[in-house]
């Protein structure tokens, strides 16, 4: 979709809509809707349109205006309109009216602005139909404009950090919407690597000759199962200049492209969902994206180790033990908790590069969809500071996220009889015990470890997004660097 911001007066704007927020509250119309006062008060008295969020009402052939239609999209209470709410009404405006074969899009400013509006534009205008070989073109818009009166200084800044958001977050969903035969680890650490060039981020690819000489055998154990070799993917960001600071911040993510269970194999039903098993490694490289575009002032770099989680011949079996990078070894008495011992070899690995402070962001536990459901991000941590900073980014971006509990007493349940570590601590408060095993490793580093396991993926579609990958975390990611 071609996008860009233009200044215009509001009647010139053209295109097959031009959409414009109204608020409930708002009891004066703005000048240049005054011209459809009489169909506004129409909408308003017999109950369709009261501006409402989420509310849509489209007028055709708007007197005087260039655009072929006028929608006005419901903005809720004015002074509740934040980011987040107008970045859900350019999704479902863009939702909607592409639906009704509106194929070139204006979107009035007014007050509003121009980050959330084209990163809501954006996100609502990608859709997971990759494969589909029919009818799809009739389903998106060719072009959206951003049209503001004049330019108010800041507005080219503002759009374009919108526009490098969104496109890190559609990066993110695209690669969680692959499937497993199309999106292998190798494929994966390629897409990786090409974004890097593109965007001049350092990229390293660890293949498995090098985790060997390493010692990453708790990774290894995982991969053994597969044909498909895995990848460590390690992209650096560094600042340009002298450094301003000491820290130096790891994001991990989770990048199990298919998770079968291996040998303690899962249930068919649902397992195709199991290829968004590498969300968390999505959202690290989409969020790596937008920050090398952005430009930080701190240094990042971030991780992704990269399996398939398969029970071929080779694969490890309930009761092998593995000697991690860290020299411990673990018991493996659940092959299907896999996250977790890949996760703990790229924690080890970011502390060796360096990295004062580490956030992980993992599809780890069906027990997080117990506890949290799909609303909220389960948050764990060693360091109430860091999980602090995490918390207030993705409150600022609109990412729900709960805190967990991470007492002493539920470590205990990881005691295995005959290696450093069991990989399982048994049912009870599963998501916690997962979050103790990768606890043990990364010592006193500052850590926050992010379960999206229940918000990664959107069962159903919302008016504001498609159905499947929800490209959750890249904006906590990228809003937290920013902000450091
Ligand atoms: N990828 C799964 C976690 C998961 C499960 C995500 C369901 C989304 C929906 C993870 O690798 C896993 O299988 N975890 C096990 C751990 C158990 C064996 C201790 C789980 O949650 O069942
Ligand atoms: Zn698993
Ligand atoms: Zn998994």
């Amino acid at each position: 979709m071609e996008s860009k911001l233009t200044y215009q007066p509001f009647d010139r704007a053209e295109g097959d809509a031009i959409a414009v927020v109204l608020f409930e509250d708002e009891t004066v119309l703005p000048a240049e809707l005054q011209f459809a006062s009489a169909w506004l008060d129409d909408l308003r008295s017999s109950g369709e349109f009261s501006g409402k969020s989420g509310e849509l009402a489209i007028l055709h052939r708007p007197q005087g205006l260039a655009a072929k239609r006028l929608a006005v999209a419901g903005g809720g209470k004015k002074a509740a309109c934040d980011s987040a709410v107008l970045r859900r009404a350019a999704g479902s405006t863009v939702r909607a009216l592409k639906q009704k074969g509106v194929k070139t899009l204006a979107w009035w400013l007014g007050a509003g602005e121009a980050d959330a509006v084209i990163e809501g534009a954006l996100l609502g205008n990608f859709e997971p139909d990759l494969y589909k070989t029919s009818a799809k073109d009739s389903k998106s818009l060719e072009a959206f404009h951003v049209v503001a009166a004049a330019n108010g200084g800041a507005l080219e800044a503002a759009f374009e950090r919108g526009r490098i958001l969104a496109e890190a977050q559609n990066f993110a969903r695209e690669l969680v919407n692959e499937p497993a035969n199309r999106l292998t680890p190798t494929v994966l650490a390629e897409r990786a690597r090409q974004m890097a060039a593109a965007t001049g981020l350092e990229c390293e690819i660890l293949d498995q000759d090098r985790m060997r000489q390493l010692g990453m055998g708790s990774l290894l154990g995982v991969a053994q199962g597969s044909d498909q070799p895995p990848a460590l993917i390690v992209l650096r960001y560094r600042p340009a200049g002298a450094p301003k600071t000491n820290d130096h911040l790891g994001l991990v993510g989770k990048g199990v492209t298919f998770d079968t269970g291996g040998v303690s194999i899962k249930p068919a039903e649902g397992m195709e969902k199991m290829k968004y098993d590498m969300a968390g490694g999505a959202a690290v490289l989409g969020a790596m994206q937008a920050i090398a575009r952005l430009k930080p002032a701190i240094p990042v770099t971030g991780l992704v180790p990269a399996v398939e989680n398969m029970l071929g011949p080779r694969a490890q079996r309930p009761g092998d033990i593995v000697t991690s990078l860290s020299g411990k070894t673990v018991e493996v008495l659940n092959t299907d908790a896999e996250g977790r011992l890949i996760l703990i070899d790229a924690l080890t690995y970011a502390q060796r590069l360096g990295c004062t402070h580490l956030v992980d962001a993992a599809t780890l536990t069906g027990a997080i969809v117990v506890a949290l459901g799909n609303v909220n991000i389960g948050a764990f941590t060693n360091n109430d500071a860091l999980l602090g900073r995490v918390m207030a980014a993705a409150k600022a971006e609109g990412e729900k996220m709960w805190p967990m509990p991470l007492d002493d007493d539920y470590k205990e349940l990881l005691k295995s009889a005959f290696a450093d570590l069991a990989n399982i601590g048994g049912r009870a408060g599963g998501s916690i015990t997962a979050a103790w095993f990768l606890r043990e490793f990364v010592g006193d580093t500052p850590w926050v470890h992010l379960d999206i396991a229940g918000t990664a993926w959107l069962d159903e579609a919302k008016p504001f997004m498609a159905k499947g990958p929800s490209g959750v975390c890249v904006r906590t990611f990228t809003k937290l660097v920013m902000g450091w």
